[in-house]
């Protein structure tokens, strides 16, 4: 009885240390939204299997909407795109990655956000507290190509209701006895 439980517990022990050790790849158990392609743009490769890559830096004749602005000194498009397989991006060692995990290749760089990320503390997820989530791709907030947002425009303080009068751009309706404004634009 002894042995067979012996045997038993070694063969355990065996499996357990044959079994393949998956590495747990923290970066792939999140579900995140869909990479928000301009429509018709993706499959890259619809135009670029077509064509033979053109690693040179240079002024594009097409994608002109591209403006590089995000440490564009050190780097070109091929940096993240893959000059071979243009419907894939590539992390600094090589690795090839779908346009559904580009928080890879930001979190190469950005180290402290991307783990912000991850536990929610920076961008957004929604789902479950303790289940399922969906995050949104640093990509849907970011724009990969000129990241840094642009400073937003403050606006004039909100009159007050006894300096509304006859204000420029409004056309004033009597409402029961009183004066109310309206944007022009609204007016008919
Ligand atoms: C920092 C890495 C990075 C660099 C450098 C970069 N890209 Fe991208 N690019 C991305 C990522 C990530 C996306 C995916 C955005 C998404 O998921 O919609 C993307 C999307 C695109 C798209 C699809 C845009 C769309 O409208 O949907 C085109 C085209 C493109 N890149 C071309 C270029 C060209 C040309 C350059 C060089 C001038 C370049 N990229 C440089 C990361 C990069
Ligand atoms: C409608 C056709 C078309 C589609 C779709 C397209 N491209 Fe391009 N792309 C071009 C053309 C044409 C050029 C060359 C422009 C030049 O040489 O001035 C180019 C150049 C580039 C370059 C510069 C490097 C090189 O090999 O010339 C990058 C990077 C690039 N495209 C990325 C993308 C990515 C990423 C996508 C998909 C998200 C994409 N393209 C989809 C037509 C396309
Ligand atoms: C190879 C390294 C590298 C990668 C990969 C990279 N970045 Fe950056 N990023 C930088 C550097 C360096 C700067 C600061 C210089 C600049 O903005 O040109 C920067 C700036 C930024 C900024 C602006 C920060 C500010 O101060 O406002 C944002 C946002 C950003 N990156 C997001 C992203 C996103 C999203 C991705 C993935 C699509 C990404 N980065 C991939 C190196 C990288
Ligand atoms: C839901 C939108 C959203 C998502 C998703 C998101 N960010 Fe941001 N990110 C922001 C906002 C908003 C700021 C603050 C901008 C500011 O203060 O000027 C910011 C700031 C940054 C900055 C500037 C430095 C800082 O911390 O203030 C970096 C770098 C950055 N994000 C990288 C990333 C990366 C990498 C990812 C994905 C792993 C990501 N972001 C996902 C919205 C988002």
């Amino acid at each position: 009885m002894k042995g067979k439980i012996c045997v038993a517990a070694i063969v355990v022990l065996l499996t357990l240390c044959l079994l393949p050790d998956v590495p747990m790849a923290e970066t792939d158990i999140v579900t995140t939204t869909k990479p928000p392609f301009t429509p018709g743009i993706f499959p890259c490769s619809a135009c670029h299997a077509a064509m033979a890559p053109n690693k040179e830096r240079r002024e594009l004749t097409f994608h002109t909407e591209i403006q590089l602005k995000h440490a564009q000194e050190q780097r070109w498009c091929l940096d993240c795109h893959d000059a071979a397989n243009r419907d894939m991006l590539h992390l600094a060692n090589g690795d090839l990655i779908p346009f559904d995990k580009s928080y890879q290749l930001c979190g190469q760089c950005h180290g402290n956000t991307y783990r912000d990320w991850k536990t929610g503390i920076h961008g957004k997820r929604v789902g479950y507290w303790n289940g399922g989530k969906t995050y949104s791709l640093c990509v849907d907030c970011h724009n990969p190509h000129s990241p840094k947002f642009k400073p937003l425009k403050p606006m004039p303080v909100p009159a007050k209701p006894k300096d509304i009068q006859n204000i420029k751009g409004t056309t004033s309706v009597e409402i029961e006895g009183k004066k109310i404004y309206i944007p022009n634009e609204n007016a008919k």
